[in-house]
């Protein structure tokens, strides 16, 4: 739940540094993101990967959506992974931070032929084809710049992976990638082994987010291999590539556990290497796309209580509302995915009693909830500041402007120093855009 260099004994602290002081410097909301926690993971996954897969392993992408800027970009080509993109934007950063292209995987359901263009002429590695419009578009781009452009076909394997619905992502009914089962995957080989100017490396389905046991991880491999097998007794050539994904889930909550990298990817190979086997086929290159396992728990937020109120229920009893500085602009995941949080008081400590609270945000919607409920000390009062942790996946990367509330600044703590790696947005960014 905690990054590796907090300590949340008396006042929380980050790397030897208090909360009271990071909230003096920088001001608050604002998440901090543990570098030495994103390299520790990044690499961890990286290994997980290589040991098992051994000279098969591929590419760990990590996928940028979950958060990204140009310094944590940089981080990612220091550790020598790779990088998942999904729009133009996302791309840009990734170039920004110098991650090199190769190592590059474009994805996107609607792809923009600029977006498919500036990806084929910075070279990069993959791109993944979601629909037969676009296997036309990146063979003409490809063209375009005289260049092969090795691509994947992005698979629905027709897996109702159990999370959330609206980030299950292999089922049947979804806007994602080539149906398995309808026919439409074989379609869409059939078509992209008509352009020269495309090389087919294999397949890839990412099939949910924030998702524990890896049944369906196994389930996904199974059908992804079959197909392999299939090609390879249909065209006489085994593909090389397959790209599982990412999907892993972590803690948000006292008592949750974060996948661990070694055993996701043990489970992985076991998979992959009985249905090789099976099939009779060679051990493709594998490759992942963790997001939210790499960044996830490297990040908390820290808010500053601005006012308590105690309601009355219908039934007599109270609730206690805790509005903090931020909320759904800087997290819209509990209102999005009812996802839950946990917070703890940052300042300091407190002996007092705890009661049922609501910690609510500062916008204009009744819906603007942090956490449902939780149980805090009753002393808490204005002035206090209270920390929500594994914010780093899907917080940052989704905030918005909404009710014009600037965006959080991102400080990147490391052996004692905290700097900004991504400042506080102000009002004066948000008037800049208006005529
Ligand atoms: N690869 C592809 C093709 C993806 O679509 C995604 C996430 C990932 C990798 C990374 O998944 P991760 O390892 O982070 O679970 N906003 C939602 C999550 C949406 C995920 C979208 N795709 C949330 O806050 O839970």
């Amino acid at each position: 739940m905690w990054s590796s260099s907090v300590t949340t004994g008396a006042e929380l602290s980050i790397s030897g540094i208090t909360a009271k002081t990071l909230a003096g410097e920088f001001g608050t909301p604002a998440f901090f993101v543990d570098e030495k926690d994103f390299r520790e993971r990044a690499l961890a996954w990286n290994q997980a990967l290589h040991n098992n897969f051994g000279e098969q392993a591929g590419t760990v992408y990590y996928a940028a959506k979950a958060f990204i800027c140009t310094e944590v970009a940089r981080w990612i080509k220091d550790c020598g992974i790779g990088i998942d993109v999904c729009t133009g934007g996302e791309l840009s950063v990734a170039l920004a931070g110098g991650i090199d292209p190769a190592k590059m995987e474009l994805h996107g359901n609607n792809k923009s032929v600029a977006e498919i263009e500036k990806a084929v002429q910075a070279g990069v590695g993959t791109i993944v084809l979601d629909s037969l419009y676009e296997i036309e578009r990146v063979a003409a781009a490809s063209a375009k710049f005289a260049k092969v452009q090795k691509v994947l076909l992005r698979l629905t394997p027709g897996i109702q992976a159990h999370t959330h619905e609206s980030i299950a992502t292999a089922h049947e009914d979804v806007k994602f990638g080539f149906s398995i089962a309808s026919g439409s995957a074989w379609a869409a080989i059939q078509e992209v082994r008509a352009y020269s100017t495309l090389e087919l490396r294999g397949f890839h389905c990412h099939i949910g987010s924030q998702i524990f046991g890896y049944e369906s991880f196994e389930l996904a491999a199974e059908r992804l291999i079959s197909l392999l097998a299939k090609y390879r007794d249909e065209f006489k050539y085994e593909l090389p590539e397959l790209d599982l994904g990412g999907g892993y889930g972590i803690a948000y909550l006292p008592g949750d556990e974060n996948v661990d990298p070694a055993d996701a990817m043990g489970a992985l190979s076991q998979a992959v290497k009985k249905n090789c086997a099976k099939n009779n086929l060679a051990i493709p290159i594998i490759s992942i796309e963790p997001g939210r396992a790499i960044i996830g728990p490297t990040m908390f937020t820290l808010y500053e209580v601005g006012t308590v109120k105690d309601v009355t229920l219908e039934d007599g009893a109270h609730r206690r509302y805790i509005s903090i500085d931020g909320g759904m602009s800087d997290n819209i995941r509990p209102s999005l995915y009812d996802a839950e949080y946990t917070t703890i008081l940052a300042n300091r400590t407190s002996s007092a009693d705890k009661v049922s609270s609501r910690l609510v945000g500062k916008h204009c919607e009744t819906g603007d909830i942090v956490i449902r409920e939780i149980n805090l000390p009753a002393d808490i009062v204005p002035g206090d500041l209270l920390a929500v942790p594994a914010t780093g996946a899907y917080g940052r990367s989704m905030a918005s402007n909404y009710n014009h509330v600037p965006r959080p600044p991102v400080i990147a703590i490391k052996d004692g120093k905290a700097r900004v790696i991504v400042r506080r947005e102000t009002e004066a960014d948000l008037l800049a855009l208006d005529i």
